[in-house]
């Protein structure tokens, strides 16, 4: 029954931690250890562990903090904690929490087995949860940008500090990964906050008709022009102006741009009159500015303007640990936005189908994330619960990475000589494995034979 549970165990004990992860083992988990809270918190960043059963008392980070940060970042999870000698206090608190149930040492390995089948049966009936909806109110952090991984966090510490400044921001990033998000977030952040927000997506608009929506037109000044208009310069003025796809813009376009931000001045098509104004730029592209500058397609001397604080978003595949967050948050956006009532039960995601959405690579990023939950909220029906089958065909079937294994000790590690060494013994395994056969060797270590060759110069004992 437990074949595909996930297990995180949290024990400083070493010597009682492995006999109960040994016993887990046996019993059809899929166990990881943790030595500590630190550890524990690492991994349940990386991977989305069906249970966590973790002793309260812990040096450093204890597990009260460990229960209350896996909770927050995945509702679906099963906490139980472990307590000592009779402290029942400690683990009614946890239970309110939202722990699933507690265990007193010293315990038998049959209880605790049983606490665990009880809560999993228990999740398996379960289909609201009125703690999470409390969890799940905005944290700190930039309205709108969702994200605490360590890029994210840089993110946020940059636009912190460039947001109150009336610096030009040129932000960049694949596609989907949240550019306008951050515009929003600087200018929501800024003095002119309460000024408007005026954005313009050079790529959405017709050459022609770009240059008299940047900087509006008199009556007349073109066909179809049958008033004056302001333009989104004017609209956005004491404000910001966040021009989208800068990267698509015309040479001649370019050229006006760039006396706009060094003049703050500039006329109306089919007007000569000069109108001055105090806007912030704020521009975001996914196309490579430099490479273009090296092509001649884009202005060096606007690149310059522009980039003044540069920013880049990550790819979602380099910092997966914030897709819990971001699904969490857009259950929310989508359900508000289809008006459940507020004291609906919140929707929950299995950790099954978490796992698959941590581990597939998004080349759309965060909008092609939230586009498959909005999907899969829609397939689950009346369920309550989001399953891998909700998902879009590739997540179904994307691999799911294995728990990490590997911990990174207080005082840190060597990791050039650790990766020698990990290297070493691989080798030497598939050299024995095969006999010494050094292409078959090459073959079960994904190496071509030559490379394996090169390696094994180095390594003139095993190479015999
Ligand atoms: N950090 C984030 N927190 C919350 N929502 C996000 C975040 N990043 C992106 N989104 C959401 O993902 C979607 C895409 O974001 P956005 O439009 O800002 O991306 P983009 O980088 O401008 O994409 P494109 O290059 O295609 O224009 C939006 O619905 C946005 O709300
Ligand atoms: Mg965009």
């Amino acid at each position: 029954m437990a074949e595909s549970i996930h297990l995180l165990i949290v024990d400083d004990e070493d010597a009682l931690r492995t006999v109960m992860a040994e016993r887990l083992t046996d019993a059809g988990f899929q166990v990881t250890e943790a030595a500590s809270g630190e550890q524990a918190l690492e991994k349940l960043e990386r991977f989305a562990f069906d249970v966590l059963v973790s002793d309260l008392r812990l040096p450093g980070i204890d597990g009260r903090e460990v229960l209350a940060a896996a909770i927050q970042r995945y509702p679906g999870i099963i906490g139980i904690v472990v307590t000592g000698y009779g402290t029942v206090k400690d683990a009614v608190d946890a239970i309110k929490r939202g722990a699933s149930d507690f265990i007193s040492k010293p315990f038998q390995f049959e209880e605790l087995l049983h606490v665990l089948e009880s809560a999993l049966e228990q999740r398996r009936l379960r289909s609201e949860n009125a703690y999470l909806r409390q969890q799940l109110e905005q944290r700190d952090g930039l309205p709108g940008v969702v994200g605490r991984s360590l890029p994210m966090r840089d993110l946020c510490q940059m636009i912190e500090t460039v947001a109150p400044s009336g610096a030009t921001v040129l932000i960049t990033g694949e596609t989907g990964t949240g550019k306008e998000v951050v515009a929003r977030a600087i200018h929501q952040t800024s003095p002119r906050r309460q000024q408007r927000f005026v954005a313009l997506n050079c790529s959405a608009i017709p050459e022609n008709l770009l240059e008299a929506e940047l900087f509006g037109h008199a009556r007349g000044a073109f066909t179809g022009a049958v008033a004056t208009r302001q333009g989104r310069l004017e609209q956005a003025d004491r404000g910001t102006l966040f021009l989208d796809e800068v990267g698509t813009m015309s040479m001649q376009l370019q050229q006006k741009l760039l006396r706009v931000l060094q003049e703050r001045e500039f006329e109306r098509v089919g007007e000569n009159r000069t109108i001055k104004v105090d806007v912030r730029v704020l521009a975001a592209t996914n196309s490579d500015l430099l490479k273009m500058v090296s092509e001649g397609t884009f202005r060096e001397d606007l690149y310059y303007r522009l980039n003044v604080i540069p920013l880049t978003l990550p790819p979602l595949r380099d910092r997966k640990e914030d897709v819990p967050l971001l699904v969490q948050h857009f259950i929310r956006k989508v359900t508000t936005r289809d008006g459940h009532p507020a004291d609906a039960p919140e929707v929950m995601v299995s950790q099954d189908a978490m796992r698959r959405l941590m581990a597939y690579v998004w080349p759309g990023n965060v909008r092609q994330l939230e586009n498959a939950v909005e999907r899969a909220l829609i397939l689950r029906g009346t369920r309550p619960q989001v399953d891998v089958t909700d998902l879009p065909p590739e997540v179904q079937s994307v691999p799911v990475e294995a728990a990490p294994t590997l911990d990174l000790p207080d005082d840190g590690v060597d990791l050039p000589s650790l990766i020698a060494r990990v290297e070493r013994d691989l080798i030497s395994r598939a050299l024995t494995r095969t006999d010494g056969n050094r292409a078959d060797a090459a073959r079960l270590l994904g190496l071509k034979r030559t490379t394996l060759v090169e390696k094994l110069k180095r390594m003139p004992d095993l190479a015999q």
